[in-house]
């Protein structure tokens, strides 16, 4: 984060989109009553049928579409139509991922990390025309890559792209977070904040909230109260990181057989430590 958001207190946020944006709408909401001392600067999708980019244009925050389905698909038949990135961008990439086994086929892996980079270039290009603090993901259905972690995160001490995801992780992370909850025959529910990682939802987490699930619920009740809390988590959170309360360090812990387990962990602190930084 710029010292400048932290001095005036005035975050600017980019978001990406998937689908109907009810989070973006909580976050556009807490920035207009204050709750989050910020502004959306853009929103971008990579669905051009996301309705939640309506919900930015009635706001006049400018939003971009990047379509990932075509750009995978064209790719796929035609990667030399495709200039960038280099094909030592994706093999950095590739050695730093955590999202597929570095075992896996070969070509497999290949063909899904210069999709998504070559996807994820068309993003880096939409978002160069916008300044921000923060990236929020709010039901972003698609895995960033280090090709665009990196770009985003300039000092990787200070991560700055944080996801919404509808389980208490690491319980079901991937696509379905209440579907899996439910199925599991879990008694409790809930929602994560975190920081972007390389895996998939492993990321350091900054908030959690959870609910009880009663018998009489369904997935679209669990799906409904998760959601409600959702939209309080996720601007509390952003709230947090305008405030620069989270702190990004490294727990070490011993366990009895004498090995280190190291873990990526936020510490939120008080708001008097910030205090004259
Ligand atoms: C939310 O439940 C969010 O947690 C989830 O998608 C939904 C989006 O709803 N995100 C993920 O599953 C990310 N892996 P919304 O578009 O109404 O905010």
């Amino acid at each position: 984060m710029s010292k400048n958001a932290r001095m005036t207190g005035n975050l600017r946020i980019g978001a990406l989109i998937s689908g109907s944006g009810s989070n973006l709408q909580a976050i556009l909401d807490a920035c207009e009553s204050g709750k989050i001392s910020g502004t959306v600067v853009f929103v971008g999708s990579d669905n051009p049928n996301a309705t939640g980019l309506q919900r930015a244009s009635d706001r006049n925050i400018p939003t971009f579409v990047v379509d990932y389905g075509t750009i995978i698909r064209r790719h796929r038949e035609n990667p030399e139509r495709f200039n960038a990135p280099d094909a030592a961008d994706i093999q950095t990439a590739m050695g730093r991922q955590h999202l597929m086994p570095q075992e896996a086929d070969p070509a497999k892996r290949l063909q899904f990390f210069s999709t998504r980079a070559a996807a994820e270039a068309e993003l880096l290009l939409n978002m160069a025309a916008y300044r921000f603090d923060l990236l929020v993901l709010a039901g972003f259905m698609r895995n960033l890559t280090p090709y665009f972690i990196d770009r985003v995160n300039s000092d990787p001490t200070h991560p700055r792209i944080m996801n919404i995801h509808p389980a208490l992780l690491p319980a079901f992370a991937g696509v379905d977070g209440y579907g899996d909850t439910v199925r599991y025959g879990c008694k409790v529910a809930g929602c994560t904040v975190h920081f972007i990682d390389y895996g998939e939802d492993t990321g350091p987490i900054i908030g959690q909230k959870a609910f009880a699930i009663a018998d009489t619920d369904s997935l679209d009740t669990v799906r409904k109260k998760g959601l409600e809390l959702e939209w309080q988590l996720y601007p509390t959170c952003i709230q947090l990181f305008a405030e620069g309360r989270l702190q990004v360090m490294e727990a070490v812990h011993r366990l009895k057989n004498g090995t280190e387990v190291r873990r990526k962990t936020v510490r939120i602190l008080p708001p008097d430590d910030i205090a004259g930084t």
